[in-house]
C-alpha cells in the first residue's frame, strides 16, 4: 500500500513548539518512524509538510490515483480550510484526520473541524503516538487502489 503523511502549518516546529502540549518528539523523528513502520508492514510512505494552504492543496491533488490513504494533520487549517477539505474530497482518497493534542479540551475555536465529517477516522490527543496508530490502520485496514 502507498500512504501519504501530510503535516500542515507549524508542525515543522514539532518537538520545540509548546512541548507541554505537543511533546518533545520532532517532525523528522515522526516522519522517519512512520516510514520505517510502513516498510515493516509492507507499505510505502511519503511525507509532506507545508505552512502554505495552496501547497497542501497541490500535494493532495498530485496524490490522485497514486496513494491508497492519506494521514493528515492539517494544523490550524483544520479549523479554517474549505480548500484542503475540497481537495481531499476531489481526489476521493480516504484519509485519517490526526491531532497531536486533544483539540476538544482546548479553545472553542479548535472544536470545529472542516475534515471530521469526511474522515475515515479521527485521532486526537494521543500525542505523536497517534501517527503510529494511523500508519498501522492505513497499512493494515485501508483498501488498495486498483491501479
Ligand atoms: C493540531 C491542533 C490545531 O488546533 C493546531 O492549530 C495545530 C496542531 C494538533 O496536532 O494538535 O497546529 O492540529
Amino acid at each position: 500500500k502507498s500512504i501519504l503523511l501530510i503535516n500542515g502549518p507549524n508542525l515543522n516546529l514539532l518537538g520545540t513548539r509548546e512541548p507541554h502540549i505537543y511533546g518533545s518528539t520532532t517532525l523528522v523523528d515522526v516522519e522517519n518512524n512512520a516510514k520505517e513502520q510502513a516498510k515493516s508492514l509492507g507499505a510505502s510512505l511519503e511525507t509532506f509538510q507545508s505552512n502554505h494552504e495552496g501547497a497542501i492543496v497541490d500535494r493532495v491533488q498530485a496524490a490522485r490515483g497514486k496513494v491508497d490513504g492519506i494521514i493528515i494533520n492539517p494544523g490550524a487549517y483544520t479549523h479554517t480550510s474549505v480548500a484542503i477539505r475540497d481537495a481531499l474530497l476531489g481526489v476521493a482518497i480516504p484519509f485519517i484526520e490526526l491531532h497531536v493534542s486533544n483539540v476538544h479540551a482546548r479553545e472553542p475555536f479548535r472544536h470545529h473541524s472542516y475534515f471530521s465529517d469526511k474522515a475515515a477516522a479521527i485521532i486526537v490527543g494521543l500525542g505523536v503516538y497517534g501517527y503510529k496508530v494511523a500508519v498501522e490502520h492505513v497499512a493494515v485496514n485501508f483498501k488498495e487502489l486498483e491501479k
